[in-house]
């Protein structure tokens, strides 16, 4: 049986030294990731020079499925952390010839890494390896399957903060393909903890999980009605790589319903702010007028990634020594 992720992810004095879901985390240990990528930041948004935060340790991105936005940066928030990372190239490892995930990672150990950054197509990957890894080593979802995208979020909650002055009392509409979503689920969890007023999510009855409504958010099948006073709009992209059956009844049909398109948008709040995860699917859930458009958002996510992956990796970091140091080590 697996344990508590919420436990697995915490040091005995609750300081982070995994980093493997939103869900259960307390406010006061969002506030402080917020708290510490926003110190990575200047005035301006802008990054600070490179700190000494994780020199001497070695970072192994570990990405079984393609990315663009989460592989590169972490790779630039481990080298501003001044640590050592490596990108292991999973087409041409050894896992193609037959060796277990566990074998690759066990030797990686051997190499002396102190983190690995994990993205897997199965729901539950970083939860297993962080049940199965040495005790000195970090372990960061870079999301699993449909389940999790906890920097992703963390990255989400700090543009809002950032450009709606705080998320607390917000009104955010999360619009699209929720079902195959995990930046949906780990962003309903951190916006609900945070103290949002009300987290929509919306899309057609194929695409909304059933039990969606246990974890908090509104469901709503009907976009403009959704729109209404939202403070903060969420795209996603169709998942189809997830996608079993067919679950919509065309590309455009999916467009003209829910798709974000200037006059949609004109029924948020004036100051909406748009936000996509990415990648961006042009002309398929959002026009290039919007994407484009003074109210987006969506590079600007981007750059906060940096700084919030700079923050957890410090702070599982720092959690891992304290974990080695025992129940009995300062707090
Ligand atoms: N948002 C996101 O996870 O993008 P990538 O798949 O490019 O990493």
């Amino acid at each position: 049986m697996m344990s508590d992720p919420s436990q697995l992810q915490l040091a005995p004095n609750g300081e982070l030294r995994h980093f493997l879901t939103t869900e259960g985390l307390s406010k006061e240990l969002l506030e402080s990731i917020l708290t510490k990528a926003s110190g990575f930041l200047d005035s301006k948004g802008d990054l600070i020079a490179k700190v000494p935060l994780l020199r001497g340790k070695s970072v192994v991105n570990l990405f079984f499925e393609n990315s663009t936005r989460t592989r590169s940066t972490f790779e630039l928030a481990a080298t501003r952390l001044s640590a050592d990372i490596l990108n292991l190239d999973i087409q041409r490892s050894a896992t193609s010839k037959g060796e277990t995930l566990m074998d690759t990672l066990w030797n990686l150990e051997a190499m002396h890494a102190d983190m690995f950054v994990v993205r897997h197509a199965d729901s539950g990957a970083a939860h297993f390896i962080a049940e199965h890894v040495t005790p000195n080593v970090a372990i960061i979802n870079a999301g699993d399957g449909r389940h999790a995208h906890p920097t992703q979020a963390m990255l989400d909650m700090l543009t809002i903060q950032r450009h709606k002055q705080g998320i607390e009392g917000k009104v955010v509409a999360i619009v699209g393909d929720i079902l195959h979503s995990r930046v949906a689920r780990s962003q309903i969890h951190a916006l609900k903890t945070l103290g949002a007023a009300e987290v929509r999510v919306v899309g057609p009855a194929t695409l909304l999980p059933k039990d969606i409504e246990d974890l908090g958010a509104k469901a709503y099948y009907d976009f403009s009605l959704a729109l209404r006073d939202c403070d903060v709009v969420i795209m996603l992209r169709l998942q189809k790589e997830r996608m079993q059956n067919a679950l919509l009844p065309s590309e455009s049909e999916f467009f003209r319903l829910y798709g974000l398109t200037s006059e949609k948008l004109a029924l948020a709040k004036p100051d909406a702010i748009v936000m996509h995860p990415g990648p961006i699917n042009r002309g398929v859930e959002i026009e290039s007028a919007v994407a484009d458009g003074p109210q987006s958002v969506i590079l600007k996510q981007v750059g906060y990634g940096i700084a919030v992956r700079m923050a957890v990796m410090a702070m599982a970091m720092s959690g891992q020594r304290t974990n080695q140091a025992g129940p009995e080590a300062p707090q």
